[in-house]
């Protein structure tokens, strides 16, 4: 997008603004599909968790997505948006029994990542067909936070304990339709990723009565200027040719299924903000935008570099700025960053906000969560309204203090 059109949209919708262009995630996705095309069964399942918002997942499944979901109100925004119970996997972590069972009495695919809910599932529901979330351990993924493969991480259940799964299938006579994994996201390395999937490839073949294998997601897209991002066309020729003769040898043709976030709408999204103030310190010049880690909370959670362009005055003269929110705490976006000259006034766009960004988002210092815009066919519709106090109040209870 153009920034005279984002400064356009800021103005018409204020600020804090997230926008999402739908053109990139439609790009996105026929990347990845393009990558894959040697597969004949293949199944992508958009992960709700990275942007949820409705607009959005009914404009997956016009692209043909189907949704990964890890709660039950992910399930249920899923079905809102159009979603039919079997386009959904459920792939929760630490919830209770109840809460899958509930999933699944919709029809939806469950898949189930510990021993304990495993054995009371298929006890319970011998017939309900079930994915198993394995976990490989395998060191991959940025920061530590988003690793979630290796051998310390809650996620998935051990390669270790293979025999243990069979056993608790064997007695329970369970339905096993699926096996998954997820090192992780920002995976750098795609060998990283072919290793794993080899240790699932292992494992797989315990089970004789899989439909797909679902090899999770972790592609890494690139935040700022020469970093690096995952070669999903090179992963797609040699993931292709293993899987195929998986598929050849285990005597079935399997689906294959991935359930990327961040490929698919990180890119597509810009946060806009508003420069408030111009802080000249004694080392530093920062310029304090009308947000905090409240609106987008990745560079002080993850350590993320966001790009930031001041698009009211993109051929200025660059300057270093650390760029700050407005919250009582510490919340910095950019250390000394080179940008286009900032006046108080200015609108700066944050790129590669679509993922995990208003996900995120909080009310923190009671504020209100932005407005989201979605650029669909030349046109920018409201997909959210900004809050207002009314969102802030609505569920609180005023006791009478004698
Ligand atoms: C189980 C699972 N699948 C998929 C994803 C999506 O990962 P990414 O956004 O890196 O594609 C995540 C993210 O944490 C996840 O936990």
């Amino acid at each position: 997008m153009q920034n005279n059109q984002l400064l356009e949209i800021a103005k018409e919708f204020g600020s804090p603004l997230y926008v999402y262009n739908a053109e990139t995630i439609s790009y996105q996705y026929k990347r990845l599909t393009s990558a894959f095309k040697g597969v004949k069964n293949l199944r992508i399942n958009y992960a709700v968790k990275a942007l949820s918002n409705v607009s959005v997942l009914k404009f997956m499944k016009k692209l043909g997505s189907n949704i990964d979901t890890v709660s039950i109100q992910e399930v249920q925004l899923g079905l809102k948006a159009g979603f039919e119970p079997e386009q959904i996997i459920f792939t929760p972590n630490g919830v209770s029994l109840q809460e899958i069972e509930t999933v699944a009495k919709l029809g939806v695919q469950i898949n189930i990542d510990n021993l304990s809910i495993l054995e009371q599932f298929g006890t319970a529901y011998p017939k309900t067909p079930v994915c198993i979330r394995i976990n490989p351990h395998v060191m991959a993924g940025g920061n530590t936070n988003i690793s979630v493969g290796h051998i310390d991480s809650k996620f998935g259940i051990s390669i270790h304990q293979i025999p243990h799964i069979l056993r608790i299938v064997e007695n329970t006579n369970m339905h096993i339709n699926g096996i998954h994994m997820h090192t992780g996201s920002d995976i750098l390395d795609i060998d990283v990723f072919l290793y794993a999937s080899e240790i699932l490839f292992e494992t797989a073949k315990n089970f004789k009565t899989l439909e797909f294998i679902d090899f999770g997601s972790g592609f890494k897209v690139p935040y700022k200027q020469g970093d690096i991002e995952t070669n999903i066309e090179e992963l797609g020729v040699k993931l292709t040719k293993r899987f195929n003769a998986f598929c050849k040898a285990y005597g079935r043709e399997l689906t294959l299924a991935f359930e990327p976030g961040k490929f698919l709408v990180s890119e597509a999204g810009q946060f806009l903000v508003h420069v408030n103030v111009i802080k000249q310190t004694t080392s530093t010049v920062f310029a304090q935008v009308d947000s905090g880690f409240n609106h987008l909370i990745r560079p002080m959670l993850y350590g993320a570099q966001h790009d930031i362009v001041n698009i009211s005055n993109p051929n200025g003269r660059e300057r270093f700025y650390s760029v700050v929110g407005y919250i009582c705490e510490t919340d910095t976006f950019a250390n000394n960053r080179r940008i286009s000259e900032i006046n108080e006034g200015d609108i700066l766009a944050f790129k590669n906000a679509g993922a995990y960004c208003y996900s995120m988002a909080s009310n923190y210092n009671s504020r209100y969560r932005p407005a989201e815009v979605l650029w669909y066919k030349d046109k920018a519709h409201l997909i959210r309204k900004r809050e207002t106090f009314d969102d802030i109040i609505n569920n609180q209870i005023e006791i009478v203090l004698d």
